[in-house]
């Protein structure tokens, strides 16, 4: 690879995810050189229907983004592409989960980087987490929810009544489902991203024929309509744990309590829950799937495979950095109880166009407290208006204030 020519990226595969991560990367472009100090660009793309041969895909490219998905030809294709000396990134849960030992074994010989975080969860970062954040932790289990597909369902069934049938219907109109769901319904692609997770979590080679599973197939409407009324929620639990120095991987629908992590986790999304006695707990959460998505992830990696680990970008003052800015305050004030004194703060915060929200007056003997929330302002005139209130006579002590967060949640 060289500066002149860029960086250059081989596609195979251009469906939901490809066709994404063709559109998002010419938007990074310039960024990702500005990091890396290498432009990245397409140089081939491979398709079933639109032709083209794998040998020159590769022959032309720095790097090879799998994204055909399955066993074959995706497994002699990353292989090839390592053998050959190219960093791979893939999204492919069920050839990792079945021929991850293979892979990243010859990725260690070969010296290349095998990537693959869109393979689990999408874009919520569980696979850099830990294989690398988390690298120092001793971790007792992980719980996820990492099927969207299923989380959606059980999370309509359990908003509107809706039966199985009619739930997936309405993931497969809004995009959530496939037109074959079985993969998800039966639990089975859950089970190939816990495989792969507890992998990682636990330093031990896990193929997914090592993982039991049970979907929600079975699940009636009233098993949640009971659920609720016990204050218990229905999700798909994929389960990796340490049990007596044995590992055990899992996935199986399970009730939660309300307090429970994953409990809130609603709708298409997926979340990953990590146990260490050293980190208590980590819950990662956030879109698990989608084309947009799972390309960010992939763009991600690819980004990660050109830069030479913790590498900090030049700053490019993209931003203007703010000294000022806009806050509500909370106000208090001790001042001598007198008359007049009211109007003299009232002409002070008035001077500086601080707006009062609310006040609590307080007599506490010759002193009065008197306690303001102010609309939100620019800190600046609140701070100089702060400064006026200072020196007036009637303070008896210095004025105290702390911001407050007028942002609804919800
Ligand atoms: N979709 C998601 O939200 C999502 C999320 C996470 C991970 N993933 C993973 O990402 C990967 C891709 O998923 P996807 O949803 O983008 O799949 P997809 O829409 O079915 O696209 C597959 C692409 O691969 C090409 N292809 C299939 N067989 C091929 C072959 N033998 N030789 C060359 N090209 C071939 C197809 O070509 P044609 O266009 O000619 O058919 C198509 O362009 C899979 O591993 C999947 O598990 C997907």
């Amino acid at each position: 690879m060289n500066s002149e020519r860029g960086f250059r990226i081989g596609l195979l595969g251009r469906g939901t995810v490809g066709a994404a991560f063709e559109a998002l990367l010419p938007q990074h472009a310039a960024r990702i050189e500005s990091i890396t100090g290498l432009r990245p660009s397409l140089s081939g793309v491979l398709t079933r229907s639109g032709g083209g041969s794998f040998e020159q895909v590769l022959e032309r490219a720095d790097l090879i983004v799998e994204l055909i998905g399955g066993i074959e030809p995706a497994r002699d294709y990353v292989l090839r592409a390592m053998r050959a000396g190219r960093h791979v990134v893939t999204a492919n849960k069920q050839l990792l989960s079945r021929h991850g030992e293979e892979l990243w074994g010859v990725a260690r010989t070969e010296g290349v980087q095998l990537r693959f975080e869109g393979a689990v969860a999408g874009v919520v970062p569980v696979i850099r987490v830990l294989q690398e954040s988390l690298a120092g932790a001793r971790i007792d289990r992980v719980h996820g929810i990492v099927n969207g597909t299923t989380n959606f369902i059980l999370t309509e069934m359990a908003r509107t009544g809706a039966s199985l049938a009619e739930a997936l219907a309405e993931a497969q109109r809004l995009g959530y489902a496939e037109a074959d769901p079985s993969e998800d319904l039966d639990g089975r692609d859950a089970a190939a991203k816990m495989a792969i997770l507890a992998r990682l979590a636990f330093d031990t080679p896990v193929h997914i024929d090592q993982v039991s599973y049970e979907g929600i197939e079975q699940i009636q409407p009233d098993d949640l309509e009971y659920a609720r009324e016990l204050g218990l929620g229905l999700k798909l639990i994929g389960t990796a744990e340490r049990i007596d120095e044995r590992l055990s991987v899992r996935v199986h629908p399970a009730f939660l309590y309300p307090g429970h992590p994953l409990a809130s986790i609603n709708g298409p999304f997926n979340a990953v829950t990590v146990q260490s006695p050293t980190i208590t707990e980590i819950t990662m959460s956030g879109p698990g799937a989608g084309g947009p998505q799972t390309a960010t992830a992939v763009l991600g990696d690819v980004i990660s495979a050109m830069i030479p680990p913790a590498s900090t970008p030049a700053a490019e003052h993209a931003l203007e950095i703010a000294q000022d800015v806009v806050s509500a305050f909370y106000l208090h004030l001790e001042v001598a109880d007198e008359p007049g004194v009211l109007a003299q703060l009232a002409q002070v915060l008035a001077l500086q166009d601080v707006s009062v929200k609310s006040v609590l007056q307080k007599g506490l003997g010759d002193q009065a407290r008197l306690v303001m929330v102010v609309h939100p302002l620019l800190e600046s005139r609140f701070q100089a208006a702060m400064e006026l209130i200072a020196g007036l006579d009637v303070m008896r002590a210095p004025p105290r204030a702390i911001r407050v967060l007028e942002e609804e949640f919800g």
